[in-house]
């Protein structure tokens, strides 16, 4: 693979950095994570924004300019001669010395990695909840150690996916997705203390036009273990569904009508993005 390190093009073997990067030494950066459909980058202005929104929100300054960015992303495309991929930018304060705290030269990386996902029908998932809360919930900000521990819970109960609650026991989101229930024929997903992900809010906009009720409000545990269905959603995985969680069954153990109808919504959109674009 070919990876893109401060608008300079080197094979991953030659790719190196900074080990004073404040990305190393402090997990001091953020990265976003795009998803590419037949060479195509899925919503890419909204990921531009959010990058944007994230180096302000960290105080990293983005010398490059947006526009760069977007030049370097397509040409990470056509050298790798990506189809359906997943990109990733990361971006630190970069190298600094004794002033960690300034941004002289901050570092951006983008890299990439091809994505075999089986098409058909959806996969049913189990999950199992555990302690998680992120001290910058609104930012994909590095810093994953969570990500780590996480898999190895989840390896230890056998399960797929983890579901993250704070102290209060209310749940926020998956690892590196966001949640939704339903209720009675009503989709609810939590407000506070996630990140708003992207497919979060395409999905909010695919249920309204299906005209389903949807809620934006803070839930417990309990109402997430009692739901008739449960899915999360992220932008290389789209909509997983969630048939277990805890050991308990959710509805009837199976993917629910809604998470199903939702799950072809999605594909229909992503299917006319690529046709526009
Ligand atoms: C903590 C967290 N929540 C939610 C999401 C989903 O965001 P998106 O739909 O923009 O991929 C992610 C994605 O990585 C994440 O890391």
């Amino acid at each position: 693979m070919i990876f893109c390190i401060n608008g300079t093009f080197v094979s991953e073997k030659k790719a190196t950095l900074s080990v004073l990067d404040n990305g190393f030494l402090y997990a001091d950066g953020f990265y976003d994570t795009l998803r590419v459909y037949d060479g195509v980058f899925f919503e890419l202005p909204l990921h531009l924004k959010r990058i944007a929104a994230s180096a302000e929100a960290m105080d990293i300054p983005l010398p490059w300019g947006l526009r760069n960015i977007g030049k370097w992303l397509s040409e990470i495309v056509r050298r790798n001669s990506l189809s359906d991929a997943r990109v990733r930018i990361t971006v630190t304060r970069g190298a600094q010395g004794r002033d960690f705290s300034r941004a002289r030269k901050p570092t951006i990386v983008i890299t990439c990695e091809k994505l075999n996902l089986k098409k058909g029908s959806p996969k049913e998932a189990s999950a199992c909840t555990m302690l998680l809360e992120r001290p910058l919930p609104s930012i994909k900000t590095l810093g994953l150690q969570h990500l780590v521990l996480a898999a190895k819970e989840a390896k230890r109960k056998r399960v797929s996916e983890v579901i993250g609650v704070d102290a209060l026991g209310f749940v926020r989101e998956g690892v590196t997705s966001n949640v939704f229930v339903v209720r009675s024929g009503r989709l609810l997903t939590p407000k506070n203390r996630i990140l708003c992900g992207l497919t979060r809010s395409l999905v909010l906009k695919l249920a309204r036009k299906m005209g389903l009720m949807t809620t934006i409000r803070d839930f417990k545990r309990s109402l997430l273990l009692s739901s008739d269905e449960v899915f999360l959603c992220n932008r290389v995985r789209e909509i997983v569904p969630i048939v277990r969680i805890n050991g308990k069954k959710i509805g009837n153990g199976h993917v629910g009508s809604i998470t199903k109808r939702l799950i072809a919504s999605y594909e229909e959109a992503v299917r006319n993005f690529i046709e526009k674009n």
